[in-house]
């Protein structure tokens, strides 16, 4: 048999796509070219994530801040200079040099979250298959303008997990897809629907390599980018997430302002009255990488209510909704303390939730501790 490495049956997510929308005849298309521009999305934000470091260690942008004049790690011009020749020479596969060149100067070195959110938006509205978007980044849901408008919208967090870009932990893009109510006025409440009504959602993981995980209702596919190919290839079909994991994911640092239930899920957690093992902790601050973690090892991530904030830090449109929906396409479930998830009303387009979501069981036992407290 052919050796793993070249395989010929290799399965795209653009193929993938196709046939999945093969099984809706009367569809034109439309999803697979607004998935098209997703992945191009996720693929420029890869590559700039990618640079980034790299960018911001020789100073490309021009951007020379006070500080650095006497900062020891400011390298020589010269070096500069060579080390501008080398990206710009540096092809990468699927941006071409000037594109490069776009991210480096120009305008000043744009942070990455508000530049990965340019990159969505355009590629969206060129799509001509959105009428409205909600981004993390823009206080406004943009409207697209009626030229270019088609029937899907887009909520989406362009880029997530920013506190640990400086550092090179894996970030990511999160998105989820709702269907226009009604087919000629795009509104407000097209974006403020209950997250059980998406079409689809996904995020895309910039990390050791770059992985994109979607879900259009029928399962949880994970496909890895070949950077030689510029191609999403299906690396992890149809994902389920163990019933029941033995880890659990959440910031510590609030335990003193936690509720009653959190606080006695997280002490079972740590110290088991069953006998069984106590749980690993493992949070990396990012959700897409907690949350995809869990996906793949099982376990639980919370973000709970406390305190300060009683809705949590996630936003329910493009945080809780789109990751409730794979987990539960995936056969775990999320719940905010109150309810399911996905069952949710939002009333305004960044308003936060608690959110509870993972291995089946362990939410399970989160979900009996709160009915206990009511
Ligand atoms: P974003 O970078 O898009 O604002 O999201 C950050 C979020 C989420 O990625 C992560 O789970 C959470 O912030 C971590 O918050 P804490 O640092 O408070 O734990
Ligand atoms: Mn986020
Ligand atoms: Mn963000
Ligand atoms: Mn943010």
């Amino acid at each position: 048999h052919e050796a793993d490495a070249f395989r010929t049956d290799l399965m795209t997510i653009t193929r993938f796509v196709l046939n999945e929308q093969s099984k809706y005849p009367e569809s034109r298309g439309d999803f697979s070219i607004l998935l098209s521009n997703i992945v191009l999305g996720c693929k420029f934000v890869c590559s700039a994530v990618n640079k980034a470091g790299l960018a911001k260690l020789i100073g490309l942008a021009g951007e020379t801040n006070v500080q650095a004049k006497n900062d020891p790690f400011q390298p020589e011009p010269a070096l500069t200079n060579y080390l501008t020749s080398l990206i710009l020479h540096i092809h990468s596969p699927f941006i071409s040099s000037h594109r490069c060149l776009f991210l480096f100067q120009g305008e000043e070195q744009k942070k990455l979250d508000v530049l990965s959110n340019e990159v969505f938006v355009k590629a969206m509205v060129s799509s001509g298959r959105t009428c409205i978007l909600v981004s993390e980044e823009d206080e406004e849901a943009i409207i697209v303008e009626p030229s270019k408008r088609g029937k899907y919208c887009v909520v989406f967090d362009p880029l997530d997990g920013s506190s640990n870009i400086d550092c090179g932990v894996s970030i990511g893009t999160i998105f989820g897809i709702y269907m226009i109510k009604d087919g000629d006025e795009a509104r407000l409440e097209d974006v403020l629907q209950p997250g059980k009504n998406m079409l689809a959602a996904g995020y895309c993981m910039y990390g050791s390599s770059c992985t994109l995980v979607l879900s259009t209702g029928s399962g949880v596919n994970g496909f890895t980018l070949d950077p030689s190919l510029g191609e999403f290839i299906l690396t992890h079909p149809d994902i389920k997430i163990p019933k029941k994991g033995k880890i659990y994911s959440v910031n510590e640092g609030n335990a003193k302002n936690w509720d009653g239930p959190t606080a006695k899920f997280v002490e079972k957690c740590k110290f088991p009255t069953d006998g069984s093992p106590a749980k690993s902790l493992r949070y990396i601050g990012s959700m897409v990488a907690d949350v995809h973690r869990t996906l793949l090892y099982g376990g639980v991530f919370l973000y709970p209510a406390d305190k300060k904030s009683p809705n949590g830090k996630l936003r329910v449109l493009y945080e809780v909704f789109p990751m409730s929906f794979l987990m539960e396409q995936a056969g775990g479930q999320s719940f905010t303390g109150k309810e399911r998830a996905l069952d949710l009303v939002p009333k305004k387009i960044h308003e936060r939730s608690p959110i509870f979501l993972g291995s089946y069981d362990d939410v399970e036992e989160i979900k009996a501790l709160y009915a206990a407290e009511e």
